[in-house]
């Protein structure tokens, strides 16, 4: 060490080394020693650019250049998880986070349950791996691209600012799985990882993997429908890869989670200010009967029946996303350790499931039945009606705003069989209310159940945008409470 060195040290300065490394948990916060893992930070640094172009290309069109209030993890611990402050969205720092390690975790379920959690992939079931790791990873650049119109239209700053966080956060998703694939899956998992950022929500010749996210999200409504209903798969999703044996994706996983929060709050309270905005103005004009569907629309409100179809299309959509409920994949992937069930911990069974049955609904000479299924095979059933049972207290508290505005009016989640086209339900036709019908009952119908064009046009004819500070568009309330407690006329956006 030369003098000069030495005398630095003294003094307090850094190294060049420490230096390089404080840089670079700048650019990428991570709490996986990305500056020391060299073959890491190369996987890293040829994708970063690729990844940098998609967001310039795919991401929010028209307000890369905005300063938006935002909020960045750059480390898990409560201090470092959540900073906040203005930026601009290709400035953000996405980084990779994992959850702090569970000295001495063991597989929690499946033929390998109680041996140590794997550290390494372990090679019988790398491909399996890979392949959930990819089908996750898909879906989180997919609804950026799906919600990159939005901005335009924002009812407020602050919705624009929370469609702007949850954005970035999907990109950060992307980043957590990239890691692991560029981390563990050598050659396959870089190429993998480029493929991540070349397949297009909606694109004939190279579409998403899962058909919720090759459609549109055209409006705000749409939006918020999503993050609530759709953005909850996601969360169902992690916290089945939480349970995972191989203990990096189940870190990954669970810091995910904290994030995905976020995400269903946006849409919970984006339908309910949606809600609390009809209420009041059919009561400001002594509407008393929600099917007075025009006289509603006149007032520049969002009706409840079309609030119900817009939440039977996202939620009908969504439950396909749950693949059939009877999987011999899925079967695979749990007995393999690799993706458990929801709160597999909490579960009072043995975990392995070679004996157990649970109930799945299908039909049988035209009516719903509901027949025990060995377990194992069950296991995207038992995650679908998780599911819906998690769906159920969004649901409950937009109907405590409209009962305690007095109308006689109740949203409700359709029947599982409503407007399927995967797993058992997949070529039927069911109400919502679950009667089996004929194609001709359906046809009948369905249009009272699903969104229609005049629905689409309406909704579409009230997406004017309010950019204004501390404004709000004529159909939605503002929240109760700004984010991190801002002030309600707060510059979320500063638009240039
Ligand atoms: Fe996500
Ligand atoms: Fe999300």
């Amino acid at each position: 060490m030369s003098n000069a060195e030495t005398a630095s040290e003294a003094s307090g300065a850094i190294s060049a080394d420490r230096f390089v490394e404080i840089k670079l948990d700048e650019i990428i916060p991570n709490n996986v020693d990305l500056s020391s893992d060299k073959q890491l930070l190369r996987a890293l640094e040829t994708w970063r650019p690729n990844y940098l172009d998609w967001w310039n290309v795919m991401g929010p069109e028209g307000y890369q250049g905005a300063e938006v209030y935002l909020r960045t993890a750059v480390g898990v611990d409560p201090s470092g998880w959540a900073k906040f402050g203005h930026v601009k969205m290709p400035d953000y720092r996405w980084g990779v986070l994992l959850a702090p390690k569970v000295e001495g975790r063991k597989i929690p379920f499946g033929r390998h349950k109680g041996v140590p959690a794997w550290q390494e992939v372990p090679g019988e079931y790398r491909a399996t791996l890979r392949r959930l790791l990819v089908v996750q990873g898909d879906t989180e650049p997919a609804s950026v691209e799906q919600q990159r119109y939005l901005g335009a239209t924002a009812p407020s700053l602050y919705d624009m600012r929370n469609l702007f966080q949850v954005n970035v956060e999907e990109g950060r998703h992307l980043w957590a799985i990239v890691y692991l694939l560029v981390k563990y899956f050598g050659k396959d998992g870089r190429e993998e990882a480029q493929a991540l950022l070349e397949r297009r929500s909606g694109e004939a010749d190279n579409p998403r993997i899962l058909g919720a996210f090759n459609e549109r999200t055209p409006d705000w409504l749409s939006f918020f429908m999503f993050t609530y209903f759709t953005d909850r798969d996601g969360k169902m999703q992690l916290a089945a890869l939480a349970e995972s044996g191989f203990d990096p994706l189940s870190r990954t996983c669970r810091f995910m989670l904290t994030e995905e929060a976020h995400h269903m709050f946006v849409g919970e309270t984006g339908v309910q200010r949606t809600i609390e905005a009809t209420c009041a103005a059919m009561a400001k004009a002594g509407i008393k009967h929600p099917e007075d569907v025009e006289a509603v629309r006149r007032l520049g409100v969002v009706d409840l029946p079309l609030l119900q179809r817009k939440a039977n299309f996202h939620i009908s959509v969504t439950r396909d996303l749950f693949g059939g409920e009877i999987s011999s994949n899925a079967a695979e992937a749990f007995s393999a350790g690799l993706k458990g069930r929801f709160n597999e911990a909490r579960l009072e069974d043995d975990h392995v499931l070679t004996e157990a049955t649970y109930p799945v609904q299908r039909v049988v000479d035209g009516k719903i039945v509901e027949e025990q299924v060995p377990a194992l095979r069950a296991i995207n059933a038992r995650l679908l009606d998780d599911y819906i049972a998690d769906c159920q207290g969004g649901v409950d508290r937009w109907n405590k705003v409209i009962e305690k505005a007095g109308i006689a009016f109740r949203l409700a989640q359709p029947h599982k069989g409503f407007n399927r086209r995967i797993g058992e339900f997949a070529g039927q036709r069911i109400s919502p209310a679950g009667e089996v019908l004929t194609e001709d009952q359906w046809q009948a119908r369905s249009g009272a159940w699903l969104p229609n064009d005049d629905d689409m046009r309406f909704i579409d004819s009230l997406m004017k945008p309010c950019h204004e500070r501390g404004k709000y568009a004529s159909w939605i309330a503002p929240p109760r409470v700004g984010i991190n407690n801002q002030p309600g006329d707060f510059e979320y956006v500063r638009i240039y």
